[in-house]
């Protein structure tokens, strides 16, 4: 096929090397944004007089169109055009004539993708943001339903010390958070014009910089032209953001799998979110939270391959850099199709919390609060920590538990124990009592919850 830059060479390629070239296939999802970017840069080359304003209705008209017909399928992206920013360039000159040749003054493709980029991930990033306060919301609704039942809390995945399911669950919306704080960081950074960096060094051409960024939402126009158009700090960014995103699913998703087994029996999912086998009849498989799980090992290769693309590159633009987009939007639709599944598989799982409760009254998870009711009757913590021990294998010794055993025993363990243990040492006062901020106690889950609250309705209401 014979190249628009046909000039230096007879752009003659071979179909080959077209094929090898080309990155229509993952740009042309770009298409909006490439022709936002040139219809603001039309305007401005009008207004700074480098083309006429006949020249730049015209062109603006055409690229209108093409939007329209894309839009509207009337129009089919050549999967033989290079990239969509030479499709759409052809076009336009097909359809305008010898003045849609005038578009790509004072800019390259260089500065053009690197527009294009920004624009594109601008619109994912909100999108990925709306999800993430769906699943927030999610999450939100059953801590509110689960804030009082009670289920071990583990470390080493061993029982560890009693807490509220509400607690744990706002423990991954604490992630989920800090995950949205990342994005609006990285978007904040990223939102600078690189459009008018051109090739690389600038342009000859009286080009109002501001004009095109204000004119695009950008916060003000790139500083250096040759960073301008070899940066791909943004990508690494957002991956690394999703790569979290995505590490913080995939905890969340082992832990769904892990309530959903007979084992711990603490959740069941809906239906809608599970499957069967296809030859153990009593098969019910999170596989939802599995592909979650999985999922989550691509985003990290997609930080990986960016991070390595980048590594070597001398400025400023270098082909290497077109696939930057493969793992840049692979990442961020993964990372969307995700949360989308999360949200309502978490909003419909059933909670068991009988089983939660009986698992909490097996394992011990009192033993910490027995020792504090010693150390608050004088004896040093390291003391209580030891006697408590020993009681504790007396226990196991004898098949019973420390909420059973009689205060004969207790007493040949230390003469300070009282009757009043028995009140100190259950579930709920453990849960209770631990009223530290940020503690699991009940003050401490409903001020958690009512930040949450608030934070899905300020972001709602922005
Ligand atoms: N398709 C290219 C990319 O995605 C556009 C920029 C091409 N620039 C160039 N000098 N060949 O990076």
């Amino acid at each position: 096929m014979k190249k628009m830059w046909a000039g230096r060479t007879l752009g003659a390629s071979a179909e080959l090397a077209d094929d090898f070239n080309s990155s229509i296939h993952i740009d042309s999802k770009m298409y909006r944004h490439d022709i936002k970017g040139s219809m603001v840069h039309a305007d401005m080359l009008a207004r700074t007089g480098i083309i006429s304003e006949a020249d730049a209705d015209a062109i603006i008209a055409g690229l209108e169109g093409i939007l329209n017909d894309i839009d509207s399928g009337a129009l089919a992206i050549s999967p033989d055009a290079e990239d969509i920013h030479m499709f759409i360039e052809a076009t336009l000159t097909e359809r305008v004539g010898e003045v849609g040749k005038k578009l790509h003054t004072a800019r390259s493709r260089n500065d053009q993708v690197a527009v294009d980029v920004r624009l594109y991930m601008r619109d994912e990033v909100a999108k990925i943001k709306e999800l993430i306060i769906e699943l927030l919301d999610a999450i939100y609704e059953v801590a509110e339903a689960h804030k009082d039942d009670i289920m071990p809390g583990y470390t080493h995945l061993q029982r560890a010390q009693p807490v509220t399911f509400g607690h744990h669950l706002l423990a991954y919306a604490e992630m989920l958070k800090r995950d949205f704080g990342r994005l609006c960081d990285a978007v904040a950074r990223m939102n600078y014009s690189p459009l008018g960096a051109a090739a690389l060094a600038g342009t000859t051409y009286p080009i109002d910089r501001a004009l095109t960024a204000s004119g695009l939402g950008f916060t003000a126009p790139t500083a250096n032209s040759l960073d301008s158009v070899s940066d791909r700090d943004f990508c690494v960014e957002l991956i690394s953001a999703f790569a979290l995103i995505m590490t913080h699913l995939s905890r969340f998703s082992e832990e769904i799998i892990l309530w959903s087994s007979w084992e711990f029996s603490f959740v069941e999912l809906d239906d809608a979110y599970t499957t069967g086998s296809s030859i153990m009849p009593q098969k019910k498989n999170s596989d939802m939270a599995e592909l979650v799980r999985g999922k989550t090992g691509r985003v990290y290769g997609d930080l990986i391959g960016t991070l390595t693309m980048l590594k070597g590159l001398p400025l400023a633009y270098n082909k290497d850099m077109q696939e930057d987009k493969e793992s840049l939007f692979d990442a961020a639709e993964t990372v969307a199709r995700c949360l989308e599944i999360f949200a309502p598989m978490v909003r419909t799982m059933k909670v068991k919390s009988e089983n939660m409760y009986r698992a909490a009254q097996r394992g011990f998870i009192n033993a910490t609060d027995l020792a504090d009711y010693l150390t608050k009757r004088g004896i040093p913590f390291r003391t209580a920590y030891k006697t408590v021990g020993e009681l504790v294998a007396y226990c196991i010794a004898h098949g019973t538990v420390l909420d059973e055993l009689p205060l004969e025993v207790y007493k040949s363990y230390s003469p300070i124990f009282d009757g009043d243990l028995y009140g100190e040492i259950s579930l709920k006062t453990c849960v209770e009592k631990r009223i530290s901020e940020g503690g699991t106690g009940p003050d401490s889950v409903e001020s958690q919850l009512a930040a949450l609250a608030n934070f899905i309705k300020e972001q709602r209401a922005k």
